[in-house]
This record gives C-alpha cells, sequence and structure tokens, in this order.
C-alpha cells in the first residue's frame, strides 16, 4: 500500500512515501544495529549551539519498559501501538547541567525525531509519533529529573497493511492524506506599514 503525499511538487521519496501507520507487524523485531542507525541518525540532527538536549527511553516490545511506557498512552493509542517492535520515549533536557536554560531544547528534540524518521524510512520501518501519553507518570516512572521533559513516544515497527485494527483507527489508515495550501503558510508583512523612517 502506498500513501504518497501528493506534494505540489516533487518531493525526495524518502520524504514523500514517508507516513505515520498505526497497524504494525507484531511479530517483526528490530535489530540491534538497526535500531543503534536509528538513534545514530537522532544523534547528528542539528541543535541550538550544538547542546543536543535529546534523551531517549528505548523499549523493546516483551520488556518491562514497554509495558510501562503502553500503560502511559493515552487509550486511543494503547488501541494499536501494541504492536509495535520499540517504544521510545524521546525528552527534552530544558536546562544544561550548568543551569543555563536551553531555550530550544524541544524544537531540537523534535528534529532529532525528524532524523530518526527518515532514517527509518530508508531502512523500512516504519514511526508513529504520539503526543497522546501522561506525562508526569512517564517522568515519575523513569527517574526524570525536572529538567528533562518526556515530548512523545514514538511508536516504531515494521508496518502491516493487513493489521487488524478497530474504527475508527483502520478508516484513518485508508484516509485521504491532506496538509495546509502552501500560501496558508507563507506569513507576510501587512503592505499598508509603511517603510521605517
Ligand atoms: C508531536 C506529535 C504528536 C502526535 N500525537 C499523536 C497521537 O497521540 N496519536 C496518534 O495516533 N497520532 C499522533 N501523531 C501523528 C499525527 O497525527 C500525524 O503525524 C499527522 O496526522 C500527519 O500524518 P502523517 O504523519 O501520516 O503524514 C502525532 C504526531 C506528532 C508530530
Amino acid at each position: 500500500m502506498t500513501r504518497t503525499a501528493p506534494s505540489s511538487l516533487p518531493l525526495h521519496p524518502l520524504l514523500a512515501e514517508r507516513w505515520s501507520p498505526r497497524g504494525f507487524d507484531r511479530d517483526h523485531e528490530v535489530g540491534e544495529r538497526q535500531l543503534d542507525a536509528l538513534l545514530e541518525a537522532a544523534r547528528w540532527a542539528p541543535s541550538a549551539a550544538n547542546t543536543q538536549p535529546w534523551r531517549f527511553v528505548v523499549a523493546r516490545r516483551g520488556t518491562v519498559d514497554f509495558d510501562v511506557v503502553y500503560r502511559a498512552l493515552a487509550p486511543g493509542n494503547q488501541a494499536w501501538a501494541d504492536a509495535a517492535s520499540v517504544l521510545i520515549v524521546a525528552a527534552a533536557q530544558t536546562v544544561s547541567a550548568d543551569g543555563t536554560p536551553l531555550p530550544w531544547a524541544s524544537y531540537d528534540t523534535g528534529q532529532a525525531v525528524a532524523h530518526l524518521s527518515v532514517q527509518a524510512q530508508h531502512d523500512g520501518l516504519a514511526v508513529h509519533q504520539m503526543g497522546g501519553f501522561d506525562r508526569d507518570r512517564l517522568a515519575a516512572e523513569f527517574d526524570l529529573p525536572a529538567e528533562i521533559t518526556p515530548l512523545v513516544v514514538v511508536a516504531l515497527g515494521r508496518h502491516d497493511p493487513d493489521a487488524q485494527l478497530p474504527e475508527p483507527f483502520a478508516s484513518r489508515e485508508r484516509a485521504v492524506r491532506e496538509r495546509l495550501p502552501l500560501d496558508a503558510l507563507l506569513l507576510q508583512r501587512d503592505p499598508r506599514r509603511t517603510a521605517a523612517a
């Protein structure tokens, strides 16, 4: 099943063909090297002043950590995420070790996850990010200090187009992929404003 983005201009296939499935192959296991390659992709993301504020909890299916992360997910995510091969908590360190605030920590962590996602696409794996989870519960379970904030849980695995999903998730798997038009993303200065003297 192809879910290629109907983009207005041609995109690199890694970008155009990436999407976020909920149907995962519940028998699939990610190899150690394969998983390391994804984290390596995240590691080489750019960040403000190269502060690299991303931190990860990596939990493979069948482990206690996986169950802990899974139980912190919102019910709508629990409905399908149990079949993922790995659940990764992506967290941002918002204050450096010497107490300096890291105001771009969330931005940088999102960028690291984007790198991971593209590498996963390249490696024949699928990623589905989830903001629907109990942040405080996860922080407590993994004894995260206050300066480390969980941002998303990433479901990672091999897409299974034949996976049996409950509604409404089965329909969403086939729904038309949409985005705002390009024009709507462009902010412009009000032309009625006069030039600064
Ligand atoms: C920060 C973030 C939070 C998200 N949270 C959820 C979530 O809790 N549950 C879910 O099913 N999808 C979640 N998604 C997936 C988005 O709904 C999905 O990326 C979006 O609809 C675009 O679809 P595509 O990734 O297939 O292009 C999240 C994505 C991001 C980036």
